[in-house]
């Protein structure tokens, strides 16, 4: 649990973009390739459909246009990035890493880029981040992504995890502001204990990629769901009330909370340990599914853009992942209300949320 100790600056986010691939994949899709119903996935997990990226586009590609948005709302020219943190599970390709990718991209030619593998707890992880180099004066501008292209990793024989995910990007710019607005408290946590609960077992040093391991369907992600799903609750609704209390607020002063999109029984499980009312809660798991790193900044950037979030606003986000990975960060809005007409950057087909 980190706080901001006297006299270092304040860090706010000034812009936030966000990507989802054009193909859905629907609950009926599925049907015709698992054991499952439309009515068992929405029942256990309040998903409807998901996207896919195109068989051409690799995660940098999502994460470049979802920065963009984010750079041309906070009106930051890409030269003047001083450090890409890039949170995923699915970069393009293990070397050179995904952040290089996209500052190429992007033209961010001042910028150190670097990937950051803390699963869907990714963002929140690269707030904690951004917050330390913008506070301390190492860094003036931070470009904070989440991105995913699970469609990659995900075994589309396997019912109990084909159905829970999706594909797309989000990203924010972390700059200098005020104190006493802003970024008021980050709180992260690893627990490795729980390494084996979610896991791609093959690939990488631990059990290299061979005919062996494509046969027995080892590059694909493996979850024990039901043991992830108590530790879920347990940890957001903690994580998020330490965050409220550094901040000087309760639970229920919280004006906009956003969960980590994994399963809506968990964000239901998590919003009543936290007391927060309903209309508070931010959802769009039946459009996108789980988009790990990516569900927190894809759901921040809908709610800015449809002018949910306006200054002075107390925000919360909190998420936990494998690892295992949980946090939680709490802060005072600062960007001009947004009309819902400027949701331009969104994508045509994405309907307004659900809350
Ligand atoms: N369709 C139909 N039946 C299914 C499906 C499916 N898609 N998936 C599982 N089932 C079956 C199971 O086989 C089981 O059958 P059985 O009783 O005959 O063995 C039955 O449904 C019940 O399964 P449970 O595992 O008990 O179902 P549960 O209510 O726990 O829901 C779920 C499963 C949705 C995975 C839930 O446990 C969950 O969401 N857990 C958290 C998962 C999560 O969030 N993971 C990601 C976290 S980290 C990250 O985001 C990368």
């Amino acid at each position: 649990m980190t706080r901001r100790p006297d006299g270092i600056r304040g860090t706010t986010i000034t812009g936030t973009g966000m990507y989802v691939p054009e193909r859905v994949l629907t609950n009926h899709d599925l049907e015709k390739l698992v054991e499952t119903s439309d009515d068992w996935i929405v029942e256990r997990t309040g998903i409807r459909e998901r996207r896919i990226a195109a068989a051409d586009q690799a995660s940098s590609d999502m994460a470049l246009i979802a920065s963009r948005r984010a750079l041309e709302m906070a009106n930051v020219d890409a030269k003047d990035i001083d450090h890409i943190v890039l949170a995923t599970t699915t970069p393009d390709r293990i070397l050179p890493s995904c952040a290089c990718t996209v500052q190429q991209k992007l033209g961010a030619t001042n910028a150190a880029a670097y990937d950051m593998f803390a699963a869907c707890t990714g963002f929140v992880f690269g707030m904690g981040l951004a917050r330390g180099l913008v506070g301390a004066g190492v860094a003036d501008t931070v470009l904070v992504i989440g991105v995913e292209t699970l469609s990659r990793i995900v075994d589309y024989t396997d019912r109990n995890t084909c159905v829970l995910f999706g594909d797309g990007a989000g990203a924010a710019v972390l700059q200098a502001c005020d104190a006493g607005i802003g970024v008021h408290a980050v709180d992260m946590h690893s627990d490795g204990e729980l390494g084996e609960v979610l896991e791609v077992p093959a690939g990488i040093s631990r059990n290299p990629a061979s005919d062996r391991t494509v046969a027995a369907h080892e590059h694909y992600i493996r979850m024990q769901g039901k043991k992830l799903f108590p530790f879920a609750v347990r940890s957001m609704s903690d994580s998020t009330r330490r965050c409220a209390e550094a901040s000087g607020w309760s639970a229920d002063e919280i004006d906009l909370f956003i969960p980590h999109q994994a399963n809506l029984r968990i964000i239901e499980g998590v919003r009543e340990r936290l007391g927060v009312a309903e209309d508070k809660v931010y959802v769009n798991i039946d459009r996108y599914g789980n988009t790990s790193s990516a569900s927190i900044p894809i759901a921040l950037d809908e709610c800015v853009r449809s002018g949910r979030l306006k200054p002075g606003d107390k925000l919360a986000m909190a998420a936990f992942g494998g690892g295992a990975t949980w946090g939680a960060t709490a802060m005072t809005w600062t960007i001009p209300q947004q009309r819902p007409a400027a949701s331009s950057g969104r994508n045509a087909s994405v309907r307004e949320a659900v809350s």
